[in-house]
């Protein structure tokens, strides 16, 4: 008697032409409908790929290596897979996906490695660079909610790059602490302004495997010069941005992929009496001529953001 199984109910081997339908009904049937659809997609695009460039064994293996050497560049102060996510347009991606919001609410944009928690609190008018270098800025703006409404109270916390094009956790006992770093809190009408210095680009750490890879891709490791806001208030969805330099030779080809239309600010220079009555700024304090900005942030209820 012949006991080998039916061969219309064995599974299959895999084949270049089965190969998803193979691995993905290996999965048990308890496996969590989210994981399923992750993994199910996660085997299906990598086939697809590897059946699009049909790599060589060396290929495969460069490829292995490559990923190896990512894992080993990472340390307790260095996420090099965050910059793979990052220089392939992954995070900002994620970051879209995960952010939509009703039209005329600040859009957001990548946090990025460098904020630091539990900045000074500033009277609004004070000066966050400490180092003294760069061209001043004076930063002045309104947070309202999306009637235009003021929410006074709300907190602006702000980080930046020096002159140099490092923040002060990239260069410790070179830069003073909290260098460019600083929380400012909107008054009665929402406004919040301060005093810094106008940000320079910058590139991402190009030291490791990701910037070999941008070298390879013909690709430089610049961010387009930017500062940072958490902008944040009770009852509010919080909103992490940047507003980006307008005339910034890499605005249209940021290495992470971070600029979007409304966040590009127009930095004004103010140089004379006139200007600076123009725009309304009082009690400056900086040797003309220095630069200007004007940025507000509207915010979410949480409520807007599901309806
Ligand atoms: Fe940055």
């Amino acid at each position: 008697m012949d006991n080998s199984p039916n061969p219309t109910q064995r599974p299959s081997f895999l084949e270049e032409q089965n190969s998803v339908s193979v691995v993905n009904s290996r999965m048990g049937n308890d496996v969590s409908p989210r994981m399923r659809r992750v993994m199910s997609a996660v085997v299906k695009h990598l086939h697809e790929l590897t059946i699009e460039v049909e790599p060589t064994h060396d290929e495969w293996k460069q490829a292995i290596e490559f990923l190896t050497e990512v894992g080993h560049t990472c340390t307790d102060w260095r996420q090099e897979f965050i910059l793979l996510s990052d220089v392939l347009g992954v995070s900002m991606l994620v970051e879209t996906i995960n952010s939509r919001r009703p039209s005329g609410a600040t859009e957001n944009t990548v946090l990025g490695p460098f904020y630091v928690p539990e900045a000074p609190r500033y009277p609004n008018g004070s000066n966050i660079c400490l180092d003294g270098k760069g061209g001043p800025l004076v930063v002045r703006g309104r947070v309202t909610d999306l009637d235009g409404k003021p929410i006074p109270g709300a907190l602006v916390d702000v980080w930046q790059t020096n002159d140099d094009g490092f923040y002060d956790v990239q260069q410790k006992g070179v830069q003073p602490d909290w260098n460019l770093r600083g929380v400012f809190t909107a008054e009665e009408d929402g406004s919040y302004w301060y005093r810094s210095t106008k940000p320079r680009f910058y590139p991402i750490p190009d030291d490791g495997p990701v910037g070999k890879l941008l070298e390879k891709l013909g690709r430089h490791p610049n961010r387009a010069a930017h500062i940072h806001f958490i902008v944040s208030a009770p009852g509010y969805d919080p909103v992490i941005t940047h507003i980006f330099t307008d005339d910034c030779q890499y605005l249209y080809e940021d290495a992470v992929f971070g600029v979007r239309e409304s966040l590009i600010a127009n930095f004004k220079t103010i140089s004379d009496a006139a200007e600076e009555a123009e725009v309304g700024l009082a009690g400056v304090d900086f040797a003309r001529p220095y630069h200007f900005v004007e940025t507000d942030f509207v915010l979410t209820k949480r409520a807007d953001i599901d309806l």
